[in-house]
């Protein structure tokens, strides 16, 4: 068995931006650099492909209409919909409608999860997609982990256990702390993160790797026996994707993927000072690397 796939997360679309934002999104260029992506993923023909959440610009922090909301979530659907493979989506916080913080209408564009969905994406291999917010993302923008989720994910790895599958977990938020804030507060992490990890730990079908976005950061960490992945984003440096394998004798290989736009890669990273785009890029272990995982080579052997 083996697998080829695409890791794609924080798009965060906003059509007519009057401005960037934060550095190093550009959002004033959001729209182009989905253009770009979409046969950029088409010419590496992968199986699927996964989204980590935050397609558009709604929740906190970006001033959009509501209006706007609907009409990025109408463009960003059309734009993915050109993608040939499957593409299997989460909720990120800034997929909620700016006002009200409900997912109705992203929801009535695209299919996800409501607490969490197991789909075959491969021989031998399930896609486990988490929706991390049960509660108003605007009150809560880290999501949370919650029993339901714990039930859900064990039940779904004692069945792939039988059935010699593995599953590739899937969520938009932090399950590993990385920097604090000045008052030592983990920043990005998913409340009940300590739970999470302890229920990985206990699931040996699931979490061959562990994907997240939100941070718009790459990185990738082995804990214990399993692997956490996460990629930076797309909407600004590094601007770009993770392409992946996973081989028949158990070997995670990944490489990042620099949009093919060095015009909008340098606008983006010109945004920043080298050491904050050092940090949003990662080491090149973080890009690129090849790692082997046991869970998988046990599972498939
Ligand atoms: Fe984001
Ligand atoms: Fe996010």
């Amino acid at each position: 068995m083996a697998a080829h796939f695409i890791h794609l997360t924080d798009s965060h679309l906003f059509p007519d931006a009057t401005h960037d934002f934060a550095a190093p999104k550009l959002l004033t260029r959001s729209r182009e650099i989905l253009d770009a992506v979409v046969p950029q993923i088409n010419a590496l023909n992968p199986e699927f492909i996964v989204h980590g959440g935050d397609l558009v610009c709604g929740g906190d922090a970006f001033e959009m209409a509501p209006s706007a909301y609907v009409e990025a979530i109408q463009e960003s659907a059309d734009r993915f919909s050109k993608l040939q493979a499957p593409l299997y989506v989460i909720p990120g916080n800034h997929d909620c409608d700016p006002v009200t913080g409900s997912f109705d209408a992203f929801y009535e564009r695209f299919s996800v999860p409501e607490v969490l969905t197991v789909s075959d994406v491969s021989p031998g291999l399930r896609l486990a997609r988490v929706n991390v917010y049960p509660s108003n993302p605007m009150e809560n923008v880290n999501g949370e982990w919650t029993r339901a989720h714990d039930d859900a994910l064990r039940e779904a790895s004692a069945k792939a256990l039988k059935e010699r599958t593995a599953i590739l977990l899937v969520l938009h938020t932090w399950v590993l702390e990385g920097r604090r804030d000045a008052d030592g507060t983990p920043l990005g992490v998913i409340a009940n993160a300590d739970r999470l990890r302890s229920t990985i730990a206990e699931c040996p079908a699931v979490a061959v790797a562990v994907f997240t976005g939100h941070r718009h950061r790459n990185r990738i960490s082995v804990v214990q026996d399993w692997l956490m992945v996460d990629s930076g984003a797309l909407v600004g440096f590094p601007m770009g994707f993770r392409e992946l394998w996973l081989k028949d004798d158990g070997y995670f290989i990944t490489r990042f993927h620099t949009l093919n736009r060095p015009d909008l890669v340098q606008a983006s990273y010109d945004r920043s000072e080298p050491e904050a785009n050092k940090i949003s890029e990662g080491e090149e272990p973080d890009r690129n690397a090849e790692i082997l995982l046991p869970r998988l080579r046990a599972l498939w052997k």
